[in-house]
């Protein structure tokens, strides 16, 4: 007989076993340490938006963060801090939020959450993060529908992390599109964690909130609760399930595309119209705010989806807000389609382009809706387990999108989840820099100042008024030169008289 020991606040805890098998070894103080620590990019470049949750309530926080490297901790304390009553029974947590604000950009940071019961401390392990570059050169990469039931589900996401992500493509930070969970279940959350905790406590991820999020709650109390997205619309239940943030020259917006009031008799469609047009409104304070040259929606669900009104509705405010790009998830499979102002099929960078992008999970789904006569590009299905991802490179010349599919199917893998295959890429190019005045002046030379000219007078009309002065003195010289002629002849004939 075999025995496995494990050691819990100093006591050591042995169990037989024949072979292997799984220990869950819960200490009685794991109530109070903060877990599931997320973070995300906050609304510039400079800013971090970190949030953990403990089981137990009624605890102090602070953030402990420094610049790696560096000896000494700077504390922040965290007050943002709330017990989440999940609806349905589905337990109970306490959320903790903090900002960090004036840090300095494309830099690496480390941090640790703390909470505090009277004199006692809990502390998270030492995490690091990198801010955000501040020119407007960046990428990033989306995914979506990690949705699972157990923790391997989240495997090819954290393999796809470790390998073709940071060995490849390298962005700056992740969108994350919905659907984190199947079912919204406390247990489905941990698994999350449990597999792929150091990739959310490490990776900046902006969080759009999806249906599946509402499954156990139908105002997204454990979404919110697990994450803490930057700025957002001033409502109680939109609040915190919508975002906005500049990087570089982009405004993203996080929109809720099935937002519900959670009322018992509330009108569902009629409640989704609703949420919609004030995230339309607020979305359009946001771009305009920023003014930034590129606009970019982040959301669950887009123009596939089974719901007329609502692909109607994001058709005509993404042509009414001049969205460049809407990416999404919800359907598992990939489509790009790019739609003009009056809903017609359009070429990219004349309208909005569409973007699904799912899954990176191991649910794939056959769409069984119409397909749009828009598409230009689709793929994927049921009989096809190879995740999808995209990324999107922005630089001055524009924004360059790449969409990527697992290569080989099946179970994920290291290896596997670092093979990926380019199937679709496009470029919205940068707009036209206004025309610039022709220069000779060599480049390092200061340009020749040039004297403005001199504005060309309108042309007089002629002024019949007003002969030619010149022309005036010819005819008075004249005059006087014959009649000189004259008193010479007179002269001339009065001698010879
Ligand atoms: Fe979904």
């Amino acid at each position: 007989m075999n025995y496995v020991a494990v050691t819990v606040d100093g006591r050591k805890i042995t169990f037989p076993t024949e072979g292997t098998m799984r220990l869950d070894a819960i200490s009685p103080t794991t109530r109070f340490l903060p877990e599931q620590l997320t973070v995300t990019p906050g609304k510039t470049v400079s800013e971090v938006c970190l949030n953990w949750i403990t089981e137990a309530d009624g605890l102090g926080a602070e953030l402990r963060y420094r610049k790696a490297g560096e000896n000494n901790w700077q504390t922040l304390a965290v007050t943002e801090i709330e017990t989440v009553n999940v609806r349905g029974d589905r337990g109970t947590f306490t959320s903790y939020s903090a900002d960090l604000r004036d840090l300095a950009p494309a830099t690496d940071y480390e941090y640790m959450a703390v909470t505090k019961d009277g004199e006692d401390e809990y502390r998270s392990d030492v995490h690091t993060f990198t801010t955000l570059p501040d020119g407007k050169a960046f990428s990033f990469v989306l995914v979506s529908d990690l949705q699972s039931t157990n923790e391997e589900g989240y495997l090819p996401f954290l393999y796809t992390n470790n390998t073709f992500l940071t060995d490849t493509l390298h962005p700056d930070f992740l969108v994350n599109l919905g659907d984190l969970t199947e079912d919204d279940t406390m247990q489905q959350w941990s698994f999350l964690f449990d597999t792929a905790g150091e990739v959310l406590s490490s990776r900046l991820i902006a969080y759009v909130p999806g249906n599946h999020e509402s499954k156990g709650d139908v105002i997204y109390s454990q979404f919110k609760g697990r994450t803490n997205l930057p700025d957002g619309i001033d409502d109680p239940i939109l609040k915190e399930n919508t975002a906005s943030f500049v990087v570089g020259d982009v405004c993203f917006v996080i929109l809720n595309t099935e937002p519900y009031s959670g009322e018992d008799s509330a009108d569902a469609s009629g409640d989704k119209l609703r949420y919609y047009a004030l995230e339309k409104e607020w979305a359009k304070e946001a771009f305009e705010a920023s003014g930034c040259t590129y606009r970019i929606i982040l959301a669950h669900a887009g123009l596939v989806q089974k719901d007329d009104a609502a692909t109607a509705f994001l058709e005509q405010m993404c042509a009414e807000l001049d969205v460049d790009l809407f990416f999404n998830g919800h359907i598992h499979d990939y489509f790009r389609a790019t739609v003009d102002g009056d809903g017609n099929k359009a070429d990219v960078g004349s309208g909005t382009t569409f973007i699904t992008t799912s899954p990176m999970g191991m649910k794939f789904d056959d769409y069984e809706g119409e397909i749009d006569d828009v598409l230009d590009f689709q793929t994927g299905g049921s009989g096809d387990e190879r995740q999808y991802l995209t990324y999107v490179e922005v630089t001055e010349a524009g924004i360059a999108v790449t969409a990527y599919q697992r290569t080989e199917a099946g179970d994920a893998s290291l290896k596997k989840c670092a093979d990926y295959t380019q199937i679709d890429s496009f470029t919205i190019s940068a707009p036209a820099a206004p025309e610039q005045p022709e220069t000779t002046a060599h480049p390092n030379e200061p340009a020749e100042t040039k004297a403005p000219e001199t504005p060309v007078q309108p042309e007089q009309p002629e002024n019949r008024e007003q002969p030619n002065r010149t022309w005036l003195w010819i005819a008075l010289g004249a005059a006087v030169l014959a009649i000189a002629a004259a008193v010479v002849v007179l002269r001339k004939k009065e001698k010879t008289k």
